[in-house]
């Protein structure tokens, strides 16, 4: 016990491990993960449904979508972006490693007669011919990636980008980082039966990483039958960081704002998001 113990508390380097798809795209996690896109109050897996609402009012005039946009989609979910982007006859991409979510986008696709392309894939391998005038990946996404994949993001928003195209993402800034703080915690059935329908108990740690400005939750998922660790990673942002990161894998950051609501930007906001153009 003494030593599973150690294993539980003990601290990976910063993005040693990558579980994302296993939080994603689990039978049972997935199911969850739905619900919570589909929970218009609550901001989980997606946002509320009144921020969404006024997000897409904001993409929709700041980039004037129509007709001729071309739009992808990075990590979609269910589609709560992309099926709007279509309603207003965007030409759409949706990229998410979560079969579930995509099927349910497919199924909304095509209730309404709308033609969007779902992919269902880890979208840092998603390769296409065709380029877009507008790339997404809203919520945070971008902030669960090590350096090495974000490199990668990079690399794939660079060559998918039409010229002048732009990139709309939203990170996590300094201010979330300095409120987190280390703990840990242990529950049965953590997270109201989240991890598994069998008996379980759940262990969280939280680590800082503040050389990185990284923290990791570490959820261990103890099942009679199994033992889970999933990793969920997120890198934290100050606008000159970002600005770097950008620089250096070939984009200039053209605008910045306290969300993707367009919301002017302020210092004091826990997260921002940025507009961003091939240099
Ligand atoms: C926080 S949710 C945001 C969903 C959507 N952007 C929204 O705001 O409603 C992140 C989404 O990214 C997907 N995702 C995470 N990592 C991924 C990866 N490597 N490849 C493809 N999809 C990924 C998840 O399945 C999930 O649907």
């Amino acid at each position: 016990m003494f030593k599973e113990l150690e294993e539980i508390n003990s601290r990976p380097a910063s993005f040693q491990f990558y579980t994302a798809k296993e939080l994603w795209t689990d039978e049972h996690t997935s199911k969850k993960m739905l619900e919570c896109h589909l929970n218009e109050s609550l901001d989980l897996s997606s946002r509320n449904k009144d921020f969404i609402d006024r997000s897409l009012k904001w993409i929709v005039s700041h980039f004037g979508i129509g007709v001729n946009t071309v739009i992808a989609d990075f990590g979609c979910g269910p589609g709560l972006y992309t099926t709007q982007f279509a309603e207003k006859n965007a030409d759409v991409t949706g990229i998410d490693f979560s079969e579930r979510s995509i099927r349910y986008a497919k199924e909304t696709a095509a209730r309404k007669g709308l033609n969007i392309d779902y992919v269902c894939q880890n979208y840092l391998e998603f390769e296409t011919e065709k380029k877009f005038d507008l790339i997404t990946m809203i919520m945070c996404d971008f902030c669960a990636l090590s350096p090495t994949q974000r490199k990668k993001m990079f690399a794939g928003f660079y060559r998918l980008l039409n010229v002048g195209g732009s990139v709309l993402l939203d990170v996590y800034s300094l201010n979330a980082f300095d409120q987190r703080e280390e703990t840990s915690t242990y529950e049965y059935m953590q997270l109201n039966s989240f991890w598994s329908a069998e008996n379980y108990y759940g262990f969280l740690n939280t680590f800082k990483y503040d050389e990185e400005k990284v923290i990791l939750d570490k959820y261990t998922i103890i099942e009679e039958a199994r033992t889970q660790t999933v990793y969920n990673w997120l890198q934290y942002f100050s606008p000159e960081s970002l600005r770097k990161e950008f620089e250096e894998n070939g984009f200039k950051i053209e605008e910045y704002y306290s969300d993707v609501v367009g919301t002017i930007f302020s210092p004091e906001s826990g997260e921002f998001a940025i507009v961003a153009k091939k240099s």
